[in-house]
């Protein structure tokens, strides 16, 4: 079936995850977190992802924001980091996260091609709209899904299910991009058509399906279509 949908992934695949320390650590008197950010931010996000399939597997959801506080708060004793207002700089920047460059282009060439276009993201309803916002890119989106609709994390089926539910569409219409490889290869193996979008140049997850197609970054998506 030719792809009728385009659905995103929001952190790490339009929205740069890692744009909260590196910002936060180029202000006046972040010395401390200057000299350790890249470590912040990358045990930040490993421990905000980690927590999101405890809790999925032991059934004991809690939205994304709580999972990314509690995800910091490990990454700032990891790092000695103890000062309360770095953590209440590093979270508020998390609501206005940089989208990578080349996005608004993309989405509005998806658009004017006239394929429909999502999020679908473990983020919560309100930072979606916060990024959304901040990034300046709700009009060339079609809907936001958030996984509090179904109360637990990615990879679950629960959660690609919205996608249908949304859209009136078969999952062989759906083209499903990602910057997490785990994520991509979960909605693959759920029938979508994939693309993982490997910036970091990372080996690819042995899971239980793999992305169908690779990419630097987010610019040649809609000549996939
Ligand atoms: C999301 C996480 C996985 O936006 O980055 O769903």
């Amino acid at each position: 079936m030719p792809i009728t949908t385009c659905i995103f992934d929001a952190y790490g695949t339009l929205f740069d995850v890692n744009a909260a320390a590196r910002r936060a650590a180029s202000e006046p008197g972040q010395e401390a977190l200057a000299a350790v950010w890249p470590q912040v931010a990358r045990d930040w996000r490993a421990k905000q992802l980690q927590y999101t399939w405890l809790r999925a597997v032991a059934d004991r959801h809690e939205d994304f924001w709580q999972v990314t506080q509690d995800g910091l708060d490990w990454a700032m004793e990891a790092a000695g980091l103890t000062d309360p207002a770095l953590r209440k700089r590093l979270l508020d920047l998390y609501w206005e996260l940089d989208a990578f460059p080349e996005v608004p282009a993309m989405l509005k060439s998806l658009k004017a091609k006239g394929i429909s276009t999502g999020i679908l993201s473990n983020g919560s309803p309100q930072m979606l709209d916060g990024a959304v916002r901040s990034a300046g890119i709700g009009a060339h989106l079609d809907a936001v899904l958030s996984v509090e609709d179904v109360q637990v994390f990615k990879p679950h089926d629960r959660v690609y299910d919205m996608v249908e539910a949304q859209f009136v569409c078969a999952r062989d219409e759906v083209l499903f991009v990602s910057s997490n490889g785990w994520d991509a290869a979960g909605a693959a193996g759920y029938g979508f058509s994939t693309v993982w979008v490997n910036r970091a140049g990372e080996p690819m997850d042995r899971l239980y399906a793999s992305p169908h197609h690779i990419m630097a970054d987010l610019t040649r998506i809609p000549e996939l279509i």
